[in-house]
């Protein structure tokens, strides 16, 4: 491992989480999507290195190639070096990159960790070699990175890691359109189950389903679309109590599209009992986070016992940003 000191690391980014209010699965088949980037963050340094050399190190391990032949390989980095060099190609950068990625995210937690990684990596790039990368630009090289990582994927997460603040994501004329809604806090908790979401695993299984029941398929969509624009009035005039019932509107639909679990339900089932105003799974489900609405975010936190892990999360203003070197 090439231990390096934080002072010779050239550039350090970071980008946002997410929690995914509503809309997941269905926007893959033309509903709208409403989510909220989180204060837990991923973190990348990077440097430049000779022409030919990758080299991604994080506490998944290490992925190390040079001039095409892999030296070290790590599954999940090697997905995320695939991108890197999709990036580099893309913008004619001829250097090697050195890279190292640490996060606050739990991994295949439903919180688009995958996305807020890329977006520090795409971050730190644009800062390394000088590109002045537009917001478009950069959401491109995330969505980039999004599909080698999960094959089919929305635009949510990247947008929640690159833009910060209340994201909305839309079709018109067949292609996915991301709005920023500003920022609006948001009282969150999020309470995991410790199993892993899968998220590839999870949208095959809903596209089967369509194939089986396309007309019931079909129909959940059109109800998951209702929800979220209703869900979008909601939180834009602060209406917490109906946001929150559309949350566990939103999460019958879920269960009914196959994606929810036993650990999951408990988790809700749990909080529902000890004053939450919704409570529904977040991102791909099968495993991961429920995303909790309750005016006391810390206490509910705390008290779920049912969850591996529990926090309450702020809503971030900043989407991917570079960061000083020294921090
Ligand atoms: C995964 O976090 C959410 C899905 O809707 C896929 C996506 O939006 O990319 C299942």
């Amino acid at each position: 491992m090439i231990k390096m000191n934080r002072a010779e690391w050239e550039v350090r980014a970071s980008a946002p989480s997410q929690a995914f209010l509503l809309g997941e699965h269905a926007v893959l088949y033309g509903s709208p999507a409403l989510a909220l980037s989180l204060d837990r963050r991923a973190y990348t340094e990077a440097s430049k290195t000779p022409r030919g050399e990758i080299l991604i190190e994080s506490e998944l391990g290490t992925y190390r190639e040079r001039d095409g032949k892999i030296l070290e390989f790590n599954e999940d980095l090697s997905k995320l070096a695939e991108g890197l060099k999709e990036l580099l190609r893309k913008y004619g950068l001829e250097s090697g990159v050195r890279l190292r990625i640490s996060s606050e995210v739990p991994v295949s937690s439903g919180m688009a960790s995958s996305a807020s990684v890329s977006a520090a990596i795409s971050k730190s790039i644009d800062g390394l070699f000088n590109l002045g990368l537009s917001v478009s630009e950069l959401l491109e090289a995330v969505y980039s990175f999004e599909r080698i990582i999960h094959g089919r994927a929305s635009k949510t997460g990247p947008a929640c890691a690159v833009l910060g603040g209340v994201i909305w994501v839309e079709w018109c004329d067949g292609e996915m359109v991301v709005s920023g809604l500003g920022y609006r806090d948001v009282p969150l908790a999020m309470a995991c189950t410790g199993e892993p979401s899968r998220t590839r695993e999870m949208v095959q299984g809903v596209s089967k389903l369509r194939e089986e029941f396309p007309y019931v398929h079909g129909r959940i969509v059109e109800a998951i679309a209702d929800i979220v624009r209703k869900g979008r009035e909601a939180l834009e005039r602060g209406d917490l109590r109906t946001l929150g019932s559309l949350m566990n509107m939103d999460q019958g639909l879920l269960y009914s599209l196959g994606v929810s679990s036993w650990s999951i339900e408990r988790i809700i089932w749990e909080a529902r009992m000890k004053g939450a105003l919704g409570a529904k799974l977040s991102g791909a489900g099968g495993g991961g986070c429920v995303v909790i609405l309750h005016e006391d975010p810390e206490w509910i936190a705390e008290s779920i016992t049912s969850a591996r892990i529990s926090f309450p999360v702020k809503v971030s203003r900043r989407g991917a940003s570079l960061e000083r070197t020294e921090i």
